[in-house]
Protein backbone atom coordinates (compact mmCIF):
# COMPACT_ATOMS: atom_id res chain seq x y z
CA UNK A 1 0.00 0.00 0.00
CA UNK A 2 1.25 3.73 -0.90
CA UNK A 3 1.34 6.03 1.79
CA UNK A 4 -0.21 9.69 1.41
CA UNK A 5 2.23 11.45 -0.85
CA UNK A 6 2.23 15.25 -0.80
CA UNK A 7 1.76 17.74 -3.92
CA UNK A 8 1.76 16.47 -7.53
CA UNK A 9 2.96 12.96 -7.75
CA UNK A 10 2.73 10.52 -10.46
CA UNK A 11 4.60 6.99 -10.30
CA UNK A 12 6.32 5.89 -13.34
CA UNK A 13 6.09 2.07 -14.16
CA UNK A 14 9.18 0.18 -12.99
CA UNK A 15 10.36 -2.81 -11.27
CA UNK A 16 13.40 -2.10 -8.93
CA UNK A 17 14.09 -3.59 -6.31
CA UNK A 18 16.18 -0.25 -5.87
CA UNK A 19 14.61 2.57 -6.13
CA UNK A 20 11.00 4.04 -7.58
CA UNK A 21 10.81 7.02 -10.49
CA UNK A 22 7.69 9.15 -10.28
CA UNK A 23 7.37 12.72 -11.38
CA UNK A 24 6.98 15.30 -9.16
CA UNK A 25 5.56 18.64 -10.08
CA UNK A 26 6.79 18.16 -13.77
CA UNK A 27 10.43 16.65 -12.57
CA UNK A 28 11.50 13.41 -13.03
CA UNK A 29 12.71 12.17 -9.50
CA UNK A 30 14.27 8.58 -8.39
CA UNK A 31 13.88 7.23 -4.61
CA UNK A 32 15.89 5.23 -3.68
CA UNK A 33 15.39 2.27 -1.02
CA UNK A 34 16.83 2.31 2.50
CA UNK A 35 20.17 0.68 2.46
CA UNK A 36 21.00 1.09 -1.27
CA UNK A 37 22.32 4.82 -1.41
CA UNK A 38 25.79 3.78 -0.92
CA UNK A 39 26.04 1.92 -3.82
CA UNK A 40 23.56 3.92 -5.96
CA UNK A 41 26.16 7.00 -4.62
CA UNK A 42 29.00 4.82 -6.04
CA UNK A 43 27.78 4.34 -9.23
CA UNK A 44 27.06 8.48 -9.61
CA UNK A 45 30.10 9.17 -8.99
CA UNK A 46 32.17 6.82 -10.90
CA UNK A 47 30.00 8.42 -13.69
CA UNK A 48 30.69 11.97 -13.04
CA UNK A 49 34.23 11.33 -12.90
CA UNK A 50 34.39 9.26 -15.68
CA UNK A 51 31.82 11.83 -18.11
CA UNK A 52 29.91 9.03 -18.86
CA UNK A 53 26.69 11.06 -19.14
CA UNK A 54 28.47 11.91 -22.66
CA UNK A 55 27.95 8.46 -23.82
CA UNK A 56 23.87 8.72 -23.70
CA UNK A 57 22.98 7.91 -20.10
CA UNK A 58 20.63 10.43 -18.41
CA UNK A 59 21.76 13.30 -16.76
CA UNK A 60 21.21 12.54 -13.21
CA UNK A 61 22.07 14.78 -9.99
CA UNK A 62 21.61 13.94 -6.25
CA UNK A 63 19.35 16.05 -4.43
CA UNK A 64 20.17 17.46 -1.48
CA UNK A 65 16.86 17.64 0.26
CA UNK A 66 14.24 14.78 -0.71
CA UNK A 67 11.01 16.72 -1.76
CA UNK A 68 8.69 14.04 -0.23
CA UNK A 69 10.04 12.81 3.16
CA UNK A 70 6.97 11.06 3.90
CA UNK A 71 8.12 8.47 1.28
CA UNK A 72 11.02 7.71 3.41
CA UNK A 73 13.85 7.22 0.48
CA UNK A 74 17.15 7.06 1.70
CA UNK A 75 18.31 9.03 -1.51
CA UNK A 76 16.73 11.00 -4.27
CA UNK A 77 17.86 11.41 -7.06
CA UNK A 78 17.02 14.08 -10.05
CA UNK A 79 16.99 13.19 -13.59
CA UNK A 80 17.02 14.88 -16.74
CA UNK A 81 13.52 14.82 -18.45
CA UNK A 82 13.60 13.07 -21.96
CA UNK A 83 10.59 15.01 -23.85
CA UNK A 84 8.32 12.19 -25.11
CA UNK A 85 8.17 8.87 -23.70
CA UNK A 86 8.15 6.29 -26.41
CA UNK A 87 8.52 2.19 -26.57
CA UNK A 88 9.95 -0.15 -28.66
CA UNK A 89 6.81 -1.45 -30.82
CA UNK A 90 6.72 2.59 -32.06
CA UNK A 91 10.15 2.90 -33.18
CA UNK A 92 11.21 1.71 -36.98
CA UNK A 93 13.35 -0.71 -37.42
CA UNK A 94 16.58 1.39 -37.96
CA UNK A 95 15.73 2.85 -34.71
CA UNK A 96 15.34 -0.41 -32.52
CA UNK A 97 18.71 -1.07 -34.49
CA UNK A 98 20.36 1.62 -33.33
CA UNK A 99 19.29 1.34 -29.73
CA UNK A 100 20.60 -2.21 -29.79
CA UNK A 101 24.17 -0.76 -31.16
CA UNK A 102 23.63 1.94 -28.50
CA UNK A 103 22.88 -0.50 -25.67
CA UNK A 104 25.87 -2.38 -26.89
CA UNK A 105 28.35 0.04 -26.52
CA UNK A 106 27.08 1.17 -23.17
CA UNK A 107 27.87 -2.21 -22.10
CA UNK A 108 31.34 -1.80 -23.48
CA UNK A 109 31.86 2.05 -22.01
CA UNK A 110 30.54 1.19 -18.55
CA UNK A 111 33.00 -2.29 -18.51
CA UNK A 112 35.92 0.12 -18.84
CA UNK A 113 34.97 1.37 -15.64
CA UNK A 114 33.90 -1.26 -13.64
CA UNK A 115 30.36 -1.00 -14.27
CA UNK A 116 27.94 -2.95 -16.18
CA UNK A 117 23.53 -3.46 -16.76
CA UNK A 118 21.82 -5.27 -14.63
CA UNK A 119 19.33 -5.57 -17.41
CA UNK A 120 19.59 -5.54 -21.56
CA UNK A 121 16.22 -4.60 -23.28
CA UNK A 122 15.39 -1.56 -25.03
CA UNK A 123 12.59 -0.11 -22.40
CA UNK A 124 15.20 1.67 -20.38
CA UNK A 125 15.71 3.51 -23.50
CA UNK A 126 13.92 6.53 -24.38
CA UNK A 127 14.48 8.45 -27.73
CA UNK A 128 15.37 12.65 -27.65
CA UNK A 129 14.84 12.90 -31.45
CA UNK A 130 17.14 10.25 -32.99
CA UNK A 131 19.45 10.46 -30.22
CA UNK A 132 19.04 7.50 -27.68
CA UNK A 133 18.77 7.90 -24.34
CA UNK A 134 19.39 5.38 -21.37
CA UNK A 135 17.08 6.52 -18.19
CA UNK A 136 16.92 3.37 -15.93
CA UNK A 137 20.07 4.93 -14.15
CA UNK A 138 19.50 2.26 -11.37
CA UNK A 139 20.34 -0.51 -13.81
CA UNK A 140 24.27 0.61 -13.41
CA UNK A 141 25.40 -1.78 -10.97
CA UNK A 142 29.31 -3.14 -10.32
CA UNK A 143 30.09 -5.42 -12.26
CA UNK A 144 31.04 -8.04 -9.87
CA UNK A 145 27.12 -8.01 -8.73
CA UNK A 146 25.52 -9.25 -11.97
CA UNK A 147 25.36 -12.67 -11.02
CA UNK A 148 24.10 -11.89 -7.58
CA UNK A 149 20.81 -10.78 -9.56
CA UNK A 150 17.58 -12.62 -8.19
CA UNK A 151 16.87 -12.99 -11.77
CA UNK A 152 19.45 -14.40 -12.91
CA UNK A 153 20.07 -16.79 -10.02
CA UNK A 154 20.00 -20.43 -10.81
CA UNK A 155 21.30 -20.27 -14.08
CA UNK A 156 23.61 -22.75 -15.57
CA UNK A 157 26.74 -22.88 -18.58
CA UNK A 158 24.87 -24.41 -21.09
CA UNK A 159 26.26 -28.21 -21.98
CA UNK A 160 29.79 -28.23 -22.91
CA UNK A 161 30.60 -24.64 -21.79
CA UNK A 162 31.25 -25.96 -18.38
CA UNK A 163 34.64 -23.50 -18.20
CA UNK A 164 32.62 -20.53 -17.87
CA UNK A 165 33.17 -18.35 -14.95
CA UNK A 166 29.75 -17.02 -13.15
CA UNK A 167 29.73 -13.60 -15.08
CA UNK A 168 29.22 -15.41 -18.43
CA UNK A 169 26.93 -17.49 -16.97
CA UNK A 170 24.81 -14.87 -15.60
CA UNK A 171 25.20 -12.28 -18.80
CA UNK A 172 24.54 -15.10 -21.17
CA UNK A 173 21.20 -15.47 -19.13
CA UNK A 174 20.35 -11.82 -19.33
CA UNK A 175 21.02 -12.35 -22.82
CA UNK A 176 18.66 -14.93 -23.36
CA UNK A 177 15.92 -13.22 -21.08
CA UNK A 178 16.23 -9.73 -21.76
CA UNK A 179 18.17 -8.89 -25.07
CA UNK A 180 17.10 -11.89 -27.09
CA UNK A 181 13.33 -11.43 -27.01
CA UNK A 182 13.17 -7.80 -27.21
CA UNK A 183 16.20 -6.55 -29.48
CA UNK A 184 17.32 -10.26 -31.06
CA UNK A 185 14.49 -11.84 -32.10
CA UNK A 186 12.33 -8.77 -32.91
CA UNK A 187 15.29 -7.63 -35.23
CA UNK A 188 15.41 -11.13 -37.22
CA UNK A 189 11.87 -11.18 -37.46
CA UNK A 190 12.01 -7.35 -38.86
CA UNK A 191 15.11 -8.42 -41.31
CA UNK A 192 12.71 -11.50 -42.65
CA UNK A 193 10.40 -8.30 -43.56
CA UNK A 194 8.04 -9.55 -40.77
CA UNK A 195 7.96 -5.68 -39.52
CA UNK A 196 4.05 -6.17 -37.98
CA UNK A 197 4.27 -9.07 -36.59
CA UNK A 198 7.33 -8.50 -34.51
CA UNK A 199 5.37 -4.97 -33.62
CA UNK A 200 2.45 -6.79 -32.55
CA UNK A 201 4.70 -9.29 -30.72
CA UNK A 202 6.60 -6.54 -29.07
CA UNK A 203 3.41 -4.70 -27.80
CA UNK A 204 2.05 -8.24 -26.58
CA UNK A 205 4.97 -9.35 -24.67
CA UNK A 206 6.17 -5.99 -23.02
CA UNK A 207 8.29 -6.35 -20.47
CA UNK A 208 6.64 -7.86 -17.10
CA UNK A 209 3.34 -8.18 -18.96
CA UNK A 210 3.39 -12.03 -19.49
CA UNK A 211 5.72 -14.91 -18.44
CA UNK A 212 7.63 -15.02 -22.03
CA UNK A 213 8.43 -12.68 -24.58
CA UNK A 214 9.54 -13.47 -28.18
CA UNK A 215 11.06 -16.98 -28.69
CA UNK A 216 13.35 -18.31 -31.03
CA UNK A 217 10.70 -21.07 -32.30
CA UNK A 218 8.05 -18.73 -33.57
CA UNK A 219 11.39 -16.46 -35.71
CA UNK A 220 12.31 -19.56 -37.35
CA UNK A 221 9.61 -21.90 -37.84
CA UNK A 222 9.76 -22.94 -41.50
CA UNK A 223 13.24 -21.14 -42.19
CA UNK A 224 15.63 -23.82 -41.57
CA UNK A 225 18.71 -21.79 -43.27
CA UNK A 226 17.83 -18.79 -40.90
CA UNK A 227 17.68 -20.99 -38.29
CA UNK A 228 20.86 -22.38 -38.80
CA UNK A 229 22.82 -19.24 -38.89
CA UNK A 230 21.37 -17.45 -35.77
CA UNK A 231 22.38 -20.98 -33.92
CA UNK A 232 25.87 -21.01 -35.79
CA UNK A 233 25.89 -17.40 -34.28
CA UNK A 234 24.78 -17.96 -31.11
CA UNK A 235 27.51 -20.79 -30.42
CA UNK A 236 30.07 -18.43 -31.63
CA UNK A 237 28.59 -16.06 -28.51
CA UNK A 238 28.80 -18.84 -26.18
CA UNK A 239 32.20 -19.52 -27.61
CA UNK A 240 33.49 -16.02 -26.94
CA UNK A 241 31.99 -16.23 -23.26
CA UNK A 242 35.10 -18.50 -22.50
CA UNK A 243 36.98 -15.15 -21.79
CA UNK A 244 37.43 -15.30 -18.12
CA UNK A 245 36.65 -11.86 -16.03
CA UNK A 246 33.44 -9.30 -16.08
CA UNK A 247 34.66 -8.08 -19.29
CA UNK A 248 33.29 -9.95 -21.76
CA UNK A 249 35.04 -7.84 -24.84
CA UNK A 250 35.44 -10.55 -27.38
CA UNK A 251 31.03 -11.44 -26.91
CA UNK A 252 30.07 -7.52 -26.96
CA UNK A 253 32.59 -6.94 -30.09
CA UNK A 254 31.41 -10.42 -31.74
CA UNK A 255 27.61 -9.05 -31.00
CA UNK A 256 28.23 -5.50 -32.45
CA UNK A 257 29.78 -7.29 -35.58
CA UNK A 258 26.80 -9.04 -36.36
CA UNK A 259 24.39 -5.46 -35.29
CA UNK A 260 26.53 -3.91 -37.91
CA UNK A 261 25.46 -6.35 -40.75
CA UNK A 262 21.72 -6.24 -40.41
CA UNK A 263 19.36 -4.97 -42.88
CA UNK A 264 15.81 -3.98 -40.74
CA UNK A 265 14.53 -1.41 -42.64
CA UNK A 266 11.70 -1.55 -45.21
CA UNK A 267 12.97 -0.20 -48.38
CA UNK A 268 10.48 1.02 -50.14
CA UNK A 269 6.09 0.78 -49.93
CA UNK A 270 3.33 2.35 -52.29
CA UNK A 271 3.67 5.79 -49.98
CA UNK A 272 7.69 6.32 -50.19
CA UNK A 273 7.99 8.38 -52.85
CA UNK A 274 4.70 10.41 -51.64
CA UNK A 275 6.39 13.57 -52.42
CA UNK A 276 8.78 12.55 -55.29
CA UNK A 277 5.32 11.23 -57.22
CA UNK A 278 3.29 14.94 -56.80
CA UNK A 279 5.94 16.32 -57.82
CA UNK A 280 6.85 18.42 -54.63
CA UNK A 281 9.56 16.94 -53.06
CA UNK A 282 11.27 20.68 -52.75
CA UNK A 283 14.12 21.88 -50.69
CA UNK A 284 12.92 22.97 -47.08
CA UNK A 285 13.87 26.91 -47.98
CA UNK A 286 10.29 29.05 -48.84
CA UNK A 287 10.68 28.92 -52.56
CA UNK A 288 7.97 30.40 -55.33
CA UNK A 289 8.07 26.36 -56.14
CA UNK A 290 5.69 26.02 -52.99
CA UNK A 291 2.35 25.61 -53.64
CA UNK A 292 -0.27 27.22 -51.66
CA UNK A 293 -0.17 24.05 -48.65
CA UNK A 294 3.76 24.30 -47.90
CA UNK A 295 3.11 28.42 -47.59
CA UNK A 296 0.45 28.22 -45.30
CA UNK A 297 1.96 25.53 -43.08
CA UNK A 298 5.26 27.32 -43.22
CA UNK A 299 3.45 30.34 -41.86
CA UNK A 300 1.11 28.76 -39.26
CA UNK A 301 4.39 27.58 -37.94
CA UNK A 302 6.29 30.95 -38.31
CA UNK A 303 3.10 32.43 -36.63
CA UNK A 304 2.74 30.27 -33.29
CA UNK A 305 6.05 29.07 -33.00
CA UNK A 306 5.11 25.87 -31.22
CA UNK A 307 7.74 24.46 -29.18
CA UNK A 308 6.22 20.84 -29.84
CA UNK A 309 4.67 19.88 -33.10
CA UNK A 310 2.68 16.20 -33.98
CA UNK A 311 2.52 15.62 -37.37
CA UNK A 312 0.24 12.77 -37.64
CA UNK A 313 0.02 10.65 -40.80
CA UNK A 314 3.56 12.46 -41.52
CA UNK A 315 4.70 10.10 -44.19
CA UNK A 316 7.91 10.57 -45.21
CA UNK A 317 8.28 13.89 -43.02
CA UNK A 318 8.69 16.73 -45.57
CA UNK A 319 6.52 18.74 -43.07
CA UNK A 320 7.78 17.25 -39.91
CA UNK A 321 12.16 18.68 -41.29
CA UNK A 322 10.26 21.67 -41.65
CA UNK A 323 8.96 22.48 -38.66
CA UNK A 324 12.56 20.96 -37.07
CA UNK A 325 14.11 23.52 -39.20
CA UNK A 326 11.81 26.16 -38.01
CA UNK A 327 12.75 25.74 -34.31
CA UNK A 328 9.76 22.89 -33.39
CA UNK A 329 10.73 19.83 -31.32
CA UNK A 330 8.71 17.11 -33.63
CA UNK A 331 7.23 13.89 -33.19
CA UNK A 332 6.34 12.46 -37.04
CA UNK A 333 3.87 9.63 -36.89
CA UNK A 334 2.86 7.25 -39.26
CA UNK A 335 1.61 4.17 -39.98
CA UNK A 336 4.10 3.39 -43.40
CA UNK A 337 7.34 1.74 -41.78
CA UNK A 338 9.37 2.12 -45.25
CA UNK A 339 8.22 6.25 -45.23
CA UNK A 340 9.38 6.63 -40.92
CA UNK A 341 12.52 4.73 -41.17
CA UNK A 342 13.52 7.05 -44.37
CA UNK A 343 11.84 10.63 -41.79
CA UNK A 344 14.49 8.59 -39.10
CA UNK A 345 17.75 8.52 -41.51
CA UNK A 346 16.71 11.80 -42.51
CA UNK A 347 16.34 13.02 -39.46
CA UNK A 348 19.56 11.52 -37.98
CA UNK A 349 21.27 12.82 -40.69
CA UNK A 350 20.38 15.96 -40.66
CA UNK A 351 20.71 16.03 -36.96
CA UNK A 352 17.55 17.76 -36.04
CA UNK A 353 15.37 16.92 -33.69
CA UNK A 354 12.45 14.63 -35.06
CA UNK A 355 11.34 11.73 -33.23
CA UNK A 356 9.61 8.78 -36.00
CA UNK A 357 7.48 6.76 -34.76
CA UNK A 358 5.34 4.11 -36.39
CA UNK A 359 1.54 3.88 -34.72
CA UNK A 360 -2.03 4.41 -35.33
CA UNK A 361 -3.00 7.38 -32.54
CA UNK A 362 -6.52 6.39 -33.61
CA UNK A 363 -6.43 2.67 -32.45
CA UNK A 364 -3.68 2.81 -29.67
CA UNK A 365 -3.22 -0.68 -28.07
CA UNK A 366 -5.72 -1.57 -25.08
CA UNK A 367 -4.41 -0.86 -21.45
CA UNK A 368 -1.61 -3.65 -20.62
CA UNK A 369 -1.11 -4.47 -16.92
CA UNK A 370 2.17 -5.69 -15.28
CA UNK A 371 2.21 -9.02 -13.55
CA UNK A 372 2.83 -9.66 -10.72
CA UNK A 373 5.46 -11.81 -9.69
CA UNK A 374 5.15 -13.74 -6.50
CA UNK A 375 8.45 -13.61 -5.55
CA UNK A 376 9.38 -9.99 -6.68
CA UNK A 377 6.88 -8.31 -4.59
CA UNK A 378 6.01 -4.37 -5.16
CA UNK A 379 8.35 -2.08 -2.77
CA UNK A 380 6.82 0.70 -4.20
CA UNK A 381 6.14 3.40 -1.96
CA UNK A 382 3.53 5.48 -3.88
CA UNK A 383 1.34 2.25 -5.22
CA UNK A 384 -1.38 2.88 -7.44
CA UNK A 385 -0.83 -0.06 -10.98
CA UNK A 386 -0.39 1.97 -13.97
CA UNK A 387 -0.83 0.91 -17.49
CA UNK A 388 2.39 -0.48 -19.27
CA UNK A 389 1.71 1.73 -22.11
CA UNK A 390 0.49 5.24 -20.99
CA UNK A 391 -2.40 6.74 -23.64
CA UNK A 392 -0.34 8.88 -26.49
CA UNK A 393 -2.56 12.10 -25.16
CA UNK A 394 -0.24 11.51 -22.27
CA UNK A 395 3.19 11.20 -23.84
CA UNK A 396 2.55 12.80 -27.25
CA UNK A 397 0.75 15.71 -26.76
CA UNK A 398 2.21 18.60 -28.16
CA UNK A 399 1.64 23.20 -29.11
CA UNK A 400 0.44 22.43 -32.12
CA UNK A 401 -0.89 18.92 -34.13
CA UNK A 402 -0.39 19.09 -38.18
CA UNK A 403 -2.75 16.13 -39.83
CA UNK A 404 -2.52 17.18 -43.57
CA UNK A 405 -3.79 15.02 -46.09
CA UNK A 406 -5.28 12.11 -43.56
CA UNK A 407 -8.64 13.14 -42.22
CA UNK A 408 -9.76 11.46 -45.67
CA UNK A 409 -7.80 8.23 -45.32
CA UNK A 410 -9.21 8.51 -41.02
CA UNK A 411 -12.82 8.96 -42.06
CA UNK A 412 -12.95 7.43 -45.77
CA UNK A 413 -10.41 5.07 -45.31
CA UNK A 414 -10.71 3.51 -41.77
CA UNK A 415 -13.88 4.39 -41.02
CA UNK A 416 -13.76 6.96 -38.14
CA UNK A 417 -16.36 9.62 -37.56
CA UNK A 418 -15.61 13.27 -37.46
CA UNK A 419 -16.52 13.40 -34.17
CA UNK A 420 -13.89 10.44 -33.20
CA UNK A 421 -11.05 12.50 -35.07
CA UNK A 422 -11.67 15.87 -33.89
CA UNK A 423 -11.70 14.48 -30.21
CA UNK A 424 -8.17 12.55 -30.97
CA UNK A 425 -6.66 15.60 -32.61
CA UNK A 426 -7.92 17.77 -29.84
CA UNK A 427 -6.81 15.32 -27.25
CA UNK A 428 -3.17 15.79 -28.57
CA UNK A 429 -2.97 19.10 -29.19
CA UNK A 430 -2.06 21.18 -26.15
CA UNK A 431 -3.01 24.81 -27.69
CA UNK A 432 -2.83 24.47 -31.97
CA UNK A 433 -4.71 22.49 -34.94
CA UNK A 434 -3.30 22.75 -38.66
CA UNK A 435 -5.19 20.42 -40.11
CA UNK A 436 -6.32 19.68 -44.12
CA UNK A 437 -9.67 18.77 -44.93
CA UNK A 438 -9.68 16.96 -48.78
CA UNK A 439 -13.34 17.47 -50.57
CA UNK A 440 -14.82 14.57 -52.06
CA UNK A 441 -14.71 15.76 -55.42
CA UNK A 442 -10.78 15.79 -54.80
CA UNK A 443 -8.94 13.80 -57.95
CA UNK A 444 -7.51 11.79 -55.09
CA UNK A 445 -10.70 10.59 -53.67
CA UNK A 446 -12.87 9.85 -57.21
CA UNK A 447 -9.11 8.21 -59.47
CA UNK A 448 -7.95 5.98 -56.48
CA UNK A 449 -10.77 4.00 -54.46
CA UNK A 450 -8.93 1.06 -53.28
CA UNK A 451 -7.22 3.95 -50.86
CA UNK A 452 -10.82 4.34 -49.12
CA UNK A 453 -11.54 0.95 -47.97
CA UNK A 454 -14.75 2.23 -45.66
CA UNK A 455 -16.56 4.50 -48.39
CA UNK A 456 -15.40 1.85 -51.40
CA UNK A 457 -17.77 -1.04 -48.96
CA UNK A 458 -20.55 1.10 -48.31
CA UNK A 459 -20.32 4.33 -50.80
CA UNK A 460 -23.80 6.04 -50.07
CA UNK A 461 -23.32 6.11 -45.75
CA UNK A 462 -20.81 8.63 -46.09
CA UNK A 463 -22.62 11.74 -47.36
CA UNK A 464 -21.83 13.41 -43.90
CA UNK A 465 -18.58 13.84 -45.35
CA UNK A 466 -18.45 17.24 -45.82
CA UNK A 467 -16.22 20.01 -44.07
CA UNK A 468 -19.39 21.90 -42.88
CA UNK A 469 -19.57 18.72 -40.56
CA UNK A 470 -16.04 19.01 -40.15
CA UNK A 471 -15.47 22.16 -39.02
CA UNK A 472 -18.69 22.16 -37.05
CA UNK A 473 -17.30 18.76 -34.52
CA UNK A 474 -13.95 20.96 -34.64
CA UNK A 475 -15.72 23.98 -32.65
CA UNK A 476 -16.28 21.85 -30.00
CA UNK A 477 -12.97 21.74 -28.86
CA UNK A 478 -11.33 24.80 -30.77
CA UNK A 479 -12.45 28.62 -30.17
CA UNK A 480 -11.46 29.65 -33.53
CA UNK A 481 -10.93 28.14 -36.45
CA UNK A 482 -9.56 29.89 -39.90
CA UNK A 483 -10.35 28.32 -42.85
CA UNK A 484 -7.43 28.96 -46.20
CA UNK A 485 -7.16 27.42 -49.24
CA UNK A 486 -4.40 24.26 -49.30
CA UNK A 487 -2.79 22.61 -52.69
CA UNK A 488 -5.00 21.63 -55.00
CA UNK A 489 -8.28 23.91 -54.77
CA UNK A 490 -10.06 20.59 -53.65
CA UNK A 491 -8.47 20.92 -49.92
CA UNK A 492 -8.33 23.50 -47.35
CA UNK A 493 -6.36 23.92 -44.50
CA UNK A 494 -8.25 24.65 -41.17
CA UNK A 495 -6.33 26.53 -38.46
CA UNK A 496 -7.71 26.00 -35.44
CA UNK A 497 -7.07 27.64 -31.52
CA UNK A 498 -8.22 26.53 -28.49
CA UNK A 499 -9.18 29.06 -26.11
C1 LIG B 1 -1.66 11.46 -48.19
S1 LIG B 1 -0.33 11.12 -47.09
C2 LIG B 1 -0.04 12.71 -46.37
C3 LIG B 1 1.39 12.95 -45.94
C4 LIG B 1 1.65 14.31 -45.29
N1 LIG B 1 0.89 14.49 -44.08
C5 LIG B 1 1.36 15.42 -46.25
O1 LIG B 1 0.32 16.05 -46.17
O2 LIG B 1 2.22 15.71 -47.08
C6 LIG B 1 -1.19 10.30 -45.81
C7 LIG B 1 -0.27 9.58 -44.83
O3 LIG B 1 -1.06 9.19 -43.71
C8 LIG B 1 -0.66 7.90 -43.29
N2 LIG B 1 -1.77 7.34 -42.52
C9 LIG B 1 -2.98 6.94 -42.94
N3 LIG B 1 -3.72 6.53 -41.90
C10 LIG B 1 -2.97 6.67 -40.79
C11 LIG B 1 -3.19 6.44 -39.42
N4 LIG B 1 -4.33 5.95 -38.96
N5 LIG B 1 -2.18 6.74 -38.55
C12 LIG B 1 -1.00 7.23 -39.00
N6 LIG B 1 -0.75 7.48 -40.29
C13 LIG B 1 -1.72 7.20 -41.18
C14 LIG B 1 -0.31 7.19 -44.58
O4 LIG B 1 0.54 6.08 -44.34
C15 LIG B 1 0.34 8.31 -45.37
O5 LIG B 1 1.73 8.34 -45.21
Amino acid sequence: MGVMVTGNVTRLVGFDDIGETFISDGRVLRGIYPGKADGVRRVLHTCIAHDLFKVGIIATRELEKNPHAELGYEMTLEHARVPFVTFPNEWPASMLLAAAKFHLRLFQRLGTQGLTLKDWHPYNILFDGTEPVFVDFTSIIPADELPKQGYLAGAKAPAGFGGWDEYSVALYRMYQLTYEPYFGLPLAMMEQGRHAEARERLTATALNATDSGMLRGEVFTGRKAARARYELNDLRLKMALREHGPNKRRFFDLLGKRLDAMQVAVKGSAYSSYYADKEEAFASEPSIDWTNKQNVVHDALVRFSPATVLDIGSNTGWFSLLAAKLGSNVVGVDLDEACIDSLFEAARRERLPVLPLVANLMAPPPDIFAKTFPDEPSLSRIGREKPLYPSPEKRLACEMVMALAIVHHLALGQGHSFERIAGTLSDLATRYLCVEFVQRDDKMILDDPGFFPAMTKSPGSFDWYHVDGFVAALRKHFSEIEVLSSHPSTRLMLLCTKG
